[in-house]
């Protein structure tokens, strides 16, 4: 593997635990002015302390984020429908590697849809935009997307994520479900799953602890974070299972107490 794209992966999947906190706020791209993100700028400054890297679309970073922040970037660039089009999720390319280079982008992120009418579109378009980032040494993370009618189980998210890092995918992030430890097993690239819909704080440290222990690298999550009762509180409860091997328990402990503290200095 080229030294750059091992350079920007170990900026994001951290060599001193060899895990990472991936901090999802690109929702925007096919769901507008998401719930928590309204203000994407105030509600994700507080969080970056305790991020690993950042997903976001160019526009958010652009318009939210502050260059001088210490961060690396994975660019979302691919999209090209919105949550009301029934074919949610044909997505295209939807920033050109020079704009992704312009933006300092650590990596780039794109959404396969494996098993669905149109799959070629996206794994064909996916596969030239690892090309380009290649050949900058950029990395490219694969997101292997879920229709409304498709199964989430352990034999379809490892034949989607199998298949992301045949195309040539650096990390893949994909959900978690029974039996993950077949999904990462398989795959010869590290795993990082997405947290999908809101979820009660201490249900998704459980899933992020057991994603952890079926041997995922980390997370990739976006809305368990934001949407949390007390998100800084939250981040930091997810980075101690990720980082520090913590149990579900004793993360949700952690969780409560920050948010104790966090209310008493408010
Ligand atoms: C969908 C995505 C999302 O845009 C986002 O990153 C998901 O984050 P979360 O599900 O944790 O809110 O990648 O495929």
């Amino acid at each position: 593997m080229d030294w750059g794209i091992k350079n920007r992966i170990s900026r994001i999947i951290k060599p001193a635990s060899g895990r990472a906190v991936m901090l999802a706020v690109d929702h925007g791209y096919f769901m507008g002015p998401t719930t928590g993100l309204e203000q994407l700028g105030d509600a994700v400054s507080p969080l970056l302390p305790y991020a690993d890297t950042l997903m976001l679309t160019r526009g958010a970073l652009r318009y939210f984020i502050d260059p001088a922040v210490d961060i690396p970037i994975t660019l979302r660039v691919s999209g090209g429908t919105s949550i009301l089009n029934p074919q949610l999720l044909h997505e295209g390319n939807i920033c050109s590697i020079e704009d992704a280079i312009r933006l300092n982008a650590s990596c780039v992120a794109f959404s396969i849809l494996v098993g669905a009418e149109y799959e070629r579109d996206t794994i064909l378009e996916f596969t030239r935009v690892v090309d380009q980032a290649r050949s900058f040494g950029i990395p490219s993370l694969c997101v292997t997307a879920v229709g409304r009618d498709m199964v989430r189980d352990a034999r379809y998210m490892a034949l989607a994520s199998r298949m992301g890092a045949e195309l040539g995918a650096d990390i893949i992030k994909t959900y978690f479900v029974e039996g993950f430890e077949k999904v990462v097993e398989t795959c010869p690239v590290p795993v990082v799953i997405a947290g999908g819909k809101k979820i009660p704080e201490r249900d998704a440290l459980k899933m992020a602890h057991d994603a952890i222990a079926a041997g995922a690298v980390g997370v990739d999550m976006g809305r368990n974070i934001f949407q949390a009762e007390n998100p800084v509180a939250m981040i930091q409860a997810v980075r101690a299972v990720v980082h520090d091997n913590v149990s579900a328990d004793d993360a949700f402990n952690h969780y409560e107490s920050l948010k104790a503290e966090i209310a008493a200095h408010a």
